[in-house]
């Protein structure tokens, strides 16, 4: 029997450690599956993708520059994707429709919440950053009731803008927003970069006094990317910071239990990956 197949398309997708992952879930599981990398075609993704649904593939992945032209091409979306704006995870459905989930939210939160222990309920939460990123956290943490929630943005209206259509589900939090310039007195709790990429330190210049003395700093991305702002904040205080290798395992896991029904278990993942992207 030729194993089921699935694909992460992005543009560019070469580095991408999705593969990898979704090669070590399906050994640990015992499902007969198989995962590849695809390089979009930004002028034809809704085309292309069809086809291959059409065609082989039993879910795909999508990620950069892809996520909302993934939005738009589902015939329908999860809740947390409709929210998010953006979809990450595609499967069909028995009638040959396709529907659009969103993992990326629930794998940070898992990531937080599992490995590294943090418990949103009563802190005070600072998100850098107010693009796609910042969208799909949104949800699982203000459901988590923190006490105070501020997405700061080099351009104030985005931040505003999100804080706004995330109102019907701050319930007793604070949810606030700010420019860089005019950031809410912390310390906070947990203050998350989710900025372009790589931006840290010079690029952000964040004020001093942002981060609690048991406070924990996080970047969305992961490797070399991240060290930057995560060496600002523990010299600014953080007593523990992450980059975002660990969220990239958990949403993957998320994606993989939608699809198998089996959740994989992410620890030993985690740290393979961890020593890959470390040797030198
Ligand atoms: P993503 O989907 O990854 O969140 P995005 O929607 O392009 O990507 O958002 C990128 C985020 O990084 C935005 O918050 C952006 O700020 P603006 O809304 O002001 O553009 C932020 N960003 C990018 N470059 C930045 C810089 N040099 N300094 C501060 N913030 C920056």
């Amino acid at each position: 029997m030729r194993p089921d197949q699935y694909a992460v398309v992005g543009n560019p997708i070469g580095h991408s450690l999705s593969p990898r992952i979704h090669a070590l879930f399906a050994a640990q599981t015992g499902q007969h599956m198989i995962y590849e990398a695809r390089l979009g075609r930004p002028d034809h993704f809704a085309e292309d993708v069809r086809e291959w649904f059409r065609t082989s593939l039993r879910g795909l992945n999508v990620t950069v520059p892809f996520k909302e032209d993934a939005f738009r091409l589902v015939d329908q979306r999860t809740p947390r994707a409709q929210r998010a704006g953006a979809v990450n995870t595609v499967w069909p459905e028995a009638d040959g429709t396709l529907t659009g989930d969103n993992t990326d939210g629930a794998g940070f939160f898992r990531d937080l919440s599992g490995r590294m222990g943090f418990d949103p309920a009563g802190r005070k939460i600072l998100i850098v950053g107010a693009g796609g990123a910042t969208r799909g956290l949104l949800e699982p943490l203000l459901r988590a009731a923190p006490a105070q929630l501020v997405i700061a943005n080099r351009t104030p209206e985005r931040a505003l803008e999100l804080a706004q259509s995330f109102a019907g589900l701050a319930g007793a939090t604070r949810l606030e927003s700010s420019g860089l310039d005019a950031i809410p007195d912390g310390p906070y709790d947990l203050l998350i970069n989710a900025t372009a990429a790589g931006l840290g330190r010079d690029a952000l210049d964040l004020p001093p006094g942002l981060i609690a003395g048991d406070g924990v700093a996080c970047d969305l991305v992961y490797g070399p990317a991240s060290l930057a702002f995560l060496d600002w904040a523990r010299e600014h205080g953080a007593a523990r910071v992450s980059d975002g290798l660990g969220m990239l395992v958990e949403q993957a896991a998320e994606s993989f239990t939608a699809w198998r029904g089996v959740r994989p278990d992410t620890g030993p993942v985690l740290r393979e990956l961890r020593q890959a992207i470390e040797a030198p």
